[in-house]
């Protein structure tokens, strides 16, 4: 049995494009059709992303890994409809995407928190920015907060917490208007590596009973694979597709998984593609 199925293969042209759709399940949480950005500046033109085709089903995680600067954070700006594509179209949930919609829950670097707002009132932001019903949400709210280990901390200030603490306190954030979609830029980037794993394993978890679309960038191929169902690989800037990668790993996934051979014969696949590159990890 070949462990490890590589779905990408050379084409003439500008890009890699995606070949096989074999795990396309035909309910597409995200679809880009020939999305590409350049960024016009004074100075000139800066292409950060050659056109990209590829799909992320619904309930999938989604895991893009590439050298800094290469187009990761614009990629995901364009999906939340932060940031207008210079061609091609996006699509979440069959719906092109023009402007920033609430479908999505968008988690940054940092855990962002607002200093003077309590942990629950901060989880609560999107719901006072939304004008939603505060009632209804306030049980989530407290519910998010349970799953994620942080149940009695709802009255404390985001500096009386752990930095691990506050970005579990901005996952439930970006939770708790209930998007469909999760898209987490490098999420865990000023953890630990302790705290990291440990917050690996609670995010695979709430994927899991969730059910979530889930979008994360990381700089760390170990994380990439143990997140991950499918990890996308960029090139340099301007990013195109290098290969996109099957994790054939069962669910749910302990730390123990990063021993088994399939994990290491993968990340040992993804890390080739930066070889000469030298920009990863
Ligand atoms: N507002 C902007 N104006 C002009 N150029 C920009 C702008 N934002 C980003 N760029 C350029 O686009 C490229 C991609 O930037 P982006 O932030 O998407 O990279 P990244 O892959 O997220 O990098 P990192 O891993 O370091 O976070 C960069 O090389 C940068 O030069
Ligand atoms: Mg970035």
């Amino acid at each position: 049995m070949q462990p490890v199925t590589k779905v990408t293969a050379d084409q003439p042209g500008a890009h890699l494009r995606l070949v096989s759709d074999r795990t396309d399940t035909g309910k597409p949480g995200i679809k880009l059709k020939g999305v590409s950005k350049t960024y016009r500046s004074r100075d000139g033109d800066v292409p950060s992303l050659q056109p990209l085709d590829f799909h992320i089903n619904q309930g999938e995680f989604f895991v893009v890994v590439g050298p800094s600067g290469c187009g990761k954070s614009t990629l995901l700006k364009m999906i939340s409809g932060l940031l207008p594509p210079s061609t091609g179209e996006i699509l979440v949930e069959g719906e092109q995407v023009t402007k920033p919609h609430g479908n999505v829950g968008i988690v940054f670097q940092n855990a962002l928190l607002l200093p003077w707002r309590s942990i629950l009132s901060n989880v609560m932001l999107p719901i006072d920015m939304k004008r939603l019903p505060r009632a209804k949400y306030l049980a989530r709210a407290q519910q998010l907060l349970k799953l994620v280990g942080l149940e009695g901390f709802e009255k404390k200030l985001p500096w009386q917490l752990s930095g691990g603490m506050q970005q579990r306190a901005s996952i439930c954030r970006a939770l708790v208007h209930d998007p469909k979609i999760m898209l987490m830029d490098e999420p865990f980037g000023a953890l630990d590596a302790m705290t990291r794993e440990r917050m690996n394993v609670e995010l695979s978890r709430i994927q899991r009973e969730t059910g979530k679309t889930v979008l994360l960038i990381t700089h760390s191929i170990p994380e990439a694979v143990f997140l991950a169902d499918r990890v996308l690989v960029m090139t340099e800037r301007p990013g195109a597709i290098a290969a996109i990668y099957d994790v054939p790993l069962p669910r749910p996934r302990s730390l123990d998984v990063m021993a088994d051979p399939i994990f290491t014969e993968l990340v040992q696949r993804i890390r080739k593609h930066f070889f000469t590159q030298g920009a990863l990890d």
